[in-house]
């Protein structure tokens, strides 16, 4: 029999990849699967849900920035890039951002990677793209952010869309946020603030199995 939970011992790091349309309208998710394929001319690869409005967006734009997480960042730019889509808003409004190649940074990264797509492979649900990077930088001398640092030790869920998602069976007695999918033990008091996205106690419902 298949043990699916050996796939989470598969290493990942945490980004968001980011892009503008001819608008100047800004898109972006989290993102896991970012992997460099080559050393001389970097090429980078990674893999996006088609049903991303990210995805849909780097599709015709072919212009990619890659901002790279450290574990300072603050984990509300996770829940807000990784739950919640930008074709109903605008995720950028409270973020800050520097501009590179003119695609959007954000400042709360360790470094970033600006790319063009070179091609692009159909795997039913996902999408992968190549990329070569134009241009690599180093905002501030952090510790980058792994897959793992995020599920262990700020306990971060991650989205069905993402393609390292496995079924959890969840245990009785936890509450969950219907937001970002952070878990607490017991009912959170009325006072409780979700330390992962900041929501109140009303946002935590009891899981199921
Ligand atoms: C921890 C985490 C990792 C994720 N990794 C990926 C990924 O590698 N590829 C992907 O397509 N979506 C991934 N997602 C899901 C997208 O970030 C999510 O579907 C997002 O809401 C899409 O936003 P958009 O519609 O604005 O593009 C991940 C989400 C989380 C929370």
């Amino acid at each position: 029999m298949k043990n699916r939970e050996a796939l989470h011992q598969i290493s990942y790091g945490m980004y968001i990849i980011t892009t503008v349309d001819e608008n100047k309208r800004k898109y972006g998710c989290v993102m896991n699967t970012l992997t460099q394929v080559t050393t001389k001319e970097i090429k980078i690869c990674f893999h996006l849900n088609k049903e991303n409005e990210t995805t849909k967006q780097i599709l015709k734009t072919k212009k990619i920035a890659i901002s790279i997480l450290s574990t300072e960042t603050d984990p509300n730019i996770i829940s807000e890039f990784g739950f919640q889509s930008s074709k109903e808003k605008d995720k950028f409004r409270n973020i800050s951002t520097l501009e590179s190649k003119g695609l959007p940074v954000l400042l709360d990264a360790s470094s970033y990677l600006i790319g063009e797509i070179i091609e692009t492979v159909d795997m039913g649900s996902h999408i992968s793209f190549f990329a070569k990077v134009i241009e690599s930088n180093l905002l501030k001398e952090k510790e980058p952010m792994t897959y793992e640092y995020y599920r262990n030790v700020l306990k971060g869920k991650t989205s069905k869309k993402a393609p390292t998602y496995l079924e959890e069976q969840e245990e009785e007695g936890w509450y969950v946020c219907d937001v970002c999918g952070y878990r607490v033990k017991g009912k959170p008091k009325e006072d409780f603030i979700c330390p992962i996205c900041g929501r109140d106690a009303s946002h935590f419902q009891a899981s199921k199995k």
